[in-house]
């Protein structure tokens, strides 16, 4: 890794219009260029003061990539000619546009000013290379919130750090790039800080701007619904604008804060991939735009509507970080960047580099029907099976028996444990079991003590009728003193009791979005306040209780996002616990998030949301592709399921040091052809692979299916556990193995060794 910064000086011949003639003309401009092992991302400082955009993409020794921005070919290049200063903004690649000044793309930056004016200049005024990774940090009022970034040592990472000012309005704003060791990922964010003497209002700031030369891509997003959460769509870049976003208050079930430009020839192995992830959990943007050049803009951060911040003289606004990713080499590494990228430098905690312990939850067991003895019970049989902790889920506080009351309340309901908490995660204990318990802490019931306490805590708009879903509302996070009550109360219970995980969920969206504590003229803040304050108590959290392995969810897979990661190793990834519907929602999720971090269980048949059975031995093997549990009424099951359960976990301790850390490979694509997948994870050193293969459905009279391993070391030889032979790695990828199954919803796994 590397940044280097050079003045170049460039001659040109133009030609000038008032002396009729071809004049020279030169330009000096500061060239800054972050180069990763295969990867290149360089912008300029032109002599105008413009920043502008160089090169992103494939690794190439020329360090002088400064003609790519077509000045000479400018014929509006702004020394030269200034009269048509709004050509040249409309086609100039910017590094970070801003809205107003002739540059009618998609922008990244766009305010109000005192006179209630929003046009902008932003030229540059310096520069500085530090070793490492500053920390993201948002002031407010009464506190300083962290935002969840990547993080590296010095020796890890170099950030460049870009000053920008802006004359009319004392704006300044400070980009960041980060590019790491090792990775062909680079991050970006900004800083902007108010040094005018009049308030400004942010309505726009992204956190990432590119500008393609071409159009001749494809545009990948993640998309879904309750239960299919991250789809992989896929569509030809067209003229105009082409976004995945959210204005829900949360990254959503519909959609996720990634998106792709990939060529056109992409797969898996080949072609290019520019991978692009939010590390954000709250209302987003990322928008392709093909301009009227067939050139392209991508632009990615808060999603503008709705969003507005005042900067008061001295104060500063921080944009959340943007990742971005760049293969050569197709959308499999692409992925795999993303993967080691995250598993190095954005989760955090001791559960970092380890496995997860194994859980069995009692939502699809039991829903709220469940008391002390039940949970025993289930805990016990667990137990006996190898189980390491049992989960209690939704159900145990206020006077909770079904989805329309007591959130807020979190004190136990001792009709249901009798005796308390602390007795029964001793008696769990006891048996050689951790215990886990369920949390909603950003809600309310209207039924609720909380609610008849404080009723404008809740997220409401003056004159409106408070909008439930799932009978509920969202508190206003946005408030310290409401965080610190809900903070105390989770306390109370975590202090009490031997709890070593909390599942931290979040059921609805938000709707009038408005707050009783902030003025008229910030109210535009609270979705973003909102997020903040999620943040601040995840922080509170995990700082406080670093011994405690943090799941997040959202109504299954909503925040499987990288502002989550940031606190908690693991999410949830979807409601749907069908192993068939999960090959489509891992498999979306595994564009950009690695197998160590996606919840998945092995649940009971028929499927509560598909009424589908498959295969005891499938459901596990796609639920090792995560961090594997049960989530099923283990006493009630078959016996012939129950005895399979020691063998299941015995595989799963096997194989999941590899899935946790070694490099993930697609081979199917059940999004094309859903009648079988495969995949595998190759150890970083390649001296072994897990080769799984899920036959959804079985072909009549078609014998086996052959399938190209992929990632192994061509010139080592591995054996397979399955028939005990011997091949080089480059036959197993070049020749593949023949798998057969027989029936539907089966699966078999392989693990290959180098000998
Ligand atoms: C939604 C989650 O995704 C489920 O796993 C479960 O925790 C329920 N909420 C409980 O209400």
């Amino acid at each position: 890794m590397d940044i280097s910064v050079r003045s170049i000086k460039k001659d040109y011949i133009k030609w000038d219009w008032q002396a009729g003639k071809n004049v020279p003309f030169s330009d000096e401009m500061t060239i800054f260029t972050l180069t990763s092992e295969k990867a290149v991302y360089a912008l300029a400082a032109i002599e105008s003061g413009h920043l502008c955009h160089v090169f992103f993409g494939r690794r190439t020794d020329d360090e002088d990539l400064s003609y790519l921005l077509r000045l000479g070919e400018n014929p509006y290049t702004p020394k030269v000619n200034e009269r048509e200063m709004a050509t040249f903004m409309d086609n100039t690649p910017f590094e970070y546009p801003v809205f107003g000044t002739g540059d009618y793309r998609e922008s990244a930056l766009m305010i109000r000013d005192k006179n209630g004016c929003t046009s902008l200049d932003l030229r540059y005024a310096g520069y500085e290379i530090t070793d490492g990774k500053p920390i993201l940090e948002q002031k407010l009022e009464d506190c300083t919130v962290r935002l969840p970034a990547t993080y590296a040592e010095d020796t890890q990472a170099k950030t460049l750090a870009i000053t920008l000012k802006e004359q009319h309005t004392g704006l300044e704003v400070v980009l960041y790039y980060t590019v790491f060791e090792g990775l062909d990922a680079f991050t970006r964010s900004a800083v902007i800080t108010n040094k005018g003497d009049a308030d400004v209002d942010i309505l726009r700031a992204m956190s990432a701007a590119i500008d393609f030369d071409s159009r001749e891509y494809d545009f990948i997003t993640l998309n879904g619904s309750w239960a299919r959460e991250r789809v992989i769509e896929r569509s030809r870049l067209h003229k105009g604008k082409q976004a995945v976003d959210s204005i829900k208050g949360e990254s959503s079930h519909q959609s996720n804060p990634f998106a792709a430009i990939v060529s056109h020839n992409a797969d898996e192995s080949t072609g290019e991939a520019y991978g692009f992830n939010l590390v954000y959990s709250g209302n987003f943007t990322a928008c392709a735009e093909v301009t009227q050049f067939d050139r392209t803009r991508f632009v990615m951060g808060i999603n503008p509507l709705d969003f507005s911040w005042t900067l008061n003289p001295g104060s500063s606004f921080t944009v959340p970080e943007a990742v971005m990713v760049y293969s050569s080499e197709g959308i499999g590494t692409m992925s795999r960047t993303f993967h080691d990228l995250y598993r190095r430098h954005l989760i955090r905690g001791i559960y970092k580099d380890t496995r997860r312990p194994i859980l069995i939850n009692n939502w699809e067991a039991t829903y709220f029907n469940f008391d002390e003895e039940k949970l025993y019970s289930i805990a016990k049989q667990a137990k006996e099976l190898g189980i390491e902790m049992l989960v209690m889920d939704d159900g145990w506080f206020g006077k909770r028996n079904s989805d329309n009351c007591s959130l807020g309340d979190w004190y136990v309901n001792e009709d249901k444990l009798k005796g308390g908490l602390a007795k029964l995660v001793d008696r769990v204990n006891a048996l050689g079991m951790k215990f886990g318990i369920w949390f909603e802490p950003e809600m309310i019931s209207p039924d609720s003590d909380l609610f008849r306490a404080h009723p404008d805590w809740a997220i409401q708009s003056p004159g409106l009728p408070l909008t439930r879903s799932r009978d509920q509302c969202v508190l206003d996070y946005s408030r310290k003193e409401v965080r610190d009550c809900i903070w105390s109360q989770i306390k109370a219970i975590v202090d009490n009791a031997n709890i070593e995980y909390i599942k931290w969920d979040m059921n609805r969206q938000l709707t009038e979005v408005c707050s009783s504590a902030l003025p008229a003229s910030r109210q535009r803040e609270l979705w973003h306040r909102y997020v903040l304050g999620v943040y601040d108590l995840q922080w509170r959290l995990t700082s406080e209780y670093p011994h405690i392995l943090l799941e997040n969810c959202s109504g299954g897979g909503a925040r499987f996002d990288p502002g989550m990661l940031f606190y908690s190793p693991q999410i949830w990834t979807s409601d749907d616990t069908d192993a068939v519907e999960r090959l489509k929602i891992q498999h979306g999720t595994s564009m950009c998030y690695p197998a160590s971090a996606m919840g998945a269980h092995v649940s009971d048949c028929p499927n509560h949301v598909l009424g589908r059975s498959t295969d005891f031995n499938m459901r596990g093997d796609v639920a090792m592709v995560g961090t594997f549990g049960y989530e099923l009424d283990v006493t009630r099951i078959s016996q012939a399921d129950r005895d399979e359960i020691p063998a299941q976990i015995e595989r799963f301790k096997k194989y999941n040091p590899i899935v946790r850390t070694g490099d993930q490979y697609r081979l199917g694509n059940i999004f094309e052809d859903n009648t079988w997948d495969a995949w595998m994870f190759v150890a970083k050193d390649r001296s072994e692979a897990v080769f799984t293969f899920v036959q959804v459905l079985n072909r009549p009279n078609y014998r086996s299916r052959r399938i190209r391993l992929a990632g192994l070391d061509p010139d080592r030889k591995y054996r397979s556990s399955q028939t005990g032979e011997i091949h080089p790695g480059s036959t197993l990828m070049n020749c593949g193995i023949d798998v057969m199954l027989s029936g539907d919803f089966k699966s078999a796994t392989i693990h290959f060794t180098a000998v």
